[in-house]
């Protein structure tokens, strides 16, 4: 009813949808983002010198997702378009929540749909068009602000066959980054928010992770995606974030087109099907003690990668052809924000007006919606030592 159906992520397996998706695959093929490794440092380096003074890591890390995935979807740079952001983060929100499914009759009872809007309790009318009007803003102005650098607007518009119908081809572009930019930018965001609260809650995991660090870096030197193989504790802490608070428990709902028997079942078309990641993250004979918030277990005896621990990547982005295709993206942006963040800062409980430390605690959001975020929690940002805090100071300068 908002009209994001002709974005390809609820588009069904038809013409359209193949032709959006091959722009997005196309932009960040898997094993080749290298191109796209030194706007990801960049945005992450942003980062580092605002959290030192903190007041909203959420807003920051909104901010960080946005430089990078406007940066990467679009070729311009987050701070010209600073005002445009509420309205992207409103958009992709309102979209999170319309997507969980049960949460409005007309998805079962479609005929509701032509109800007025002045109907009494047609309160999801009025609902859809406003969500309708911030989809538009948010798809048009980021469009309009052009294509300054290479990125996968470029390298799309590049291609287009001046043969054929070339203003529909442009509205195809459009969508495709739209959908690239929604997809990434929450979900980023939401896989670390868990991470700082892990972080805050498992000090002893935040030292272990700073040892494994300090033996490769000396103060001032922040890590790089050439480090990735030198830093398996690091990609453990990705992978049991992932694991143990999946950003999308249940994925995106599928729709069947036709009907399907599965192990002797019926699954009649039409119907919904959820993929249960939280299931398979939380899977006892795959992940002994599974509540526990552990990276260890994905390392050998070494302390190397143990490649017969299931990486719950397997299951978090999803499946098949509509498997996230932002999947190789967004795992080397986990990687150099967390180590990154761990190199240079203890995060810490807020102190009280005694200046005593406040008891972490912290809970994820119990509501139905599709993205599993912690609810607002306070910490701190501690530089870990002095040196680091002048060549954080010395970052910021540089921007
Ligand atoms: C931690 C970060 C991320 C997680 C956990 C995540 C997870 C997912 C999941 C579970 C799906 C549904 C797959 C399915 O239907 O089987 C999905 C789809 C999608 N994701 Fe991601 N994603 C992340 C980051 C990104 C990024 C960075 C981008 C783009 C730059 C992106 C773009 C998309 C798009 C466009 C789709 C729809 C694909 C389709 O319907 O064909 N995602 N993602």
């Amino acid at each position: 009813m908002f009209s994001w159906k002709e974005y390809f992520n609820f588009r069904p397996y038809d013409d359209g949808w193949k032709a959006q998706r091959k722009i997005v695959n196309q932009a960040f093929p898997p094993g080749d983002i290298g191109r796209f490794h030194q706007k990801l440092l960049s945005a992450t380096h942003e980062l580092l010198q605002i959290l030192i003074q903190t007041h909203d890591f959420t807003k920051d890390l909104q901010s960080w997702a946005s430089v990078f995935i406007l940066d990467v979807v679009y070729g311009i740079h987050a701070k010209e378009t600073d005002s445009y952001l509420t309205t992207a983060v409103k958009a992709i929100k309102s979209l999170a929540y319309a997507a969980t499914p049960g949460l409005f009759y007309v998805d079962q009872i479609s005929i509701l749909k032509y109800v007025p809007e002045w109907f009494p309790g047609a309160t999801f009318k009025r609902q859809a068009r406003e969500w309708n009007d911030l989809r538009i803003k948010m798809t048009d102005t980021f469009n309009a602000l052009g294509t300054a650098t290479p990125s996968l607007t470029s390298v799309a518009l590049e291609q287009i066959d001046l043969s054929q119908n070339t203003r529909e081809q442009e509205e195809c572009i459009k969508k495709a980054a739209a959908t690239a930019y929604a997809g990434g930018a929450d979900t980023s965001v939401v896989a670390l928010q868990s991470f700082v609260a892990f972080m805050l809650m498992h000090p002893e995991i935040q030292h272990k992770a700073h040892s494994e660090l300090d033996k490769i870096f000396g103060p001032g030197d922040l890590p790089s995606f050439s480090d990735e193989q030198s830093l398996p504790y690091i990609t453990a802490i990705v992978r049991e974030t992932l694991r143990l608070q999946p950003v999308a428990p249940l994925g995106i709902p599928h729709l069947v087109t036709q009907d399907d028997i599965y192990e002797g079942f019926l699954i009649p078309k039409g119907s919904i099907v959820i993929s249960n990641a939280w299931s398979m993250c939380h899977d006892e004979k795959v992940y002994p003690d599974p509540n526990q918030f552990n990276p260890s277990r994905f390392l050998d005896a070494e302390g190397k990668l143990n490649p017969n621990i299931k990486d719950p990547s397997g299951a978090t982005f999803g499946f098949g052809r509509r498997i996230c295709p932002g999947k190789h993206i967004a795992l080397a942006s986990l990687f150099i924000v967390i180590a990154s963040i761990l190199t240079c800062y203890t995060i810490e409980p807020e102190l009280d007006e005694h200046g005593e430390p406040v008891k972490p605690e912290v809970e994820w959001n119990p509501e139905p919606t599709l993205l599993n975020n912690p609810l607002p929690f306070k910490c701190q940002f501690v530089p870990r030592s002095k040196e680091i805090e002048e060549s954080l100071r010395r970052l910021k300068s540089e921007f």
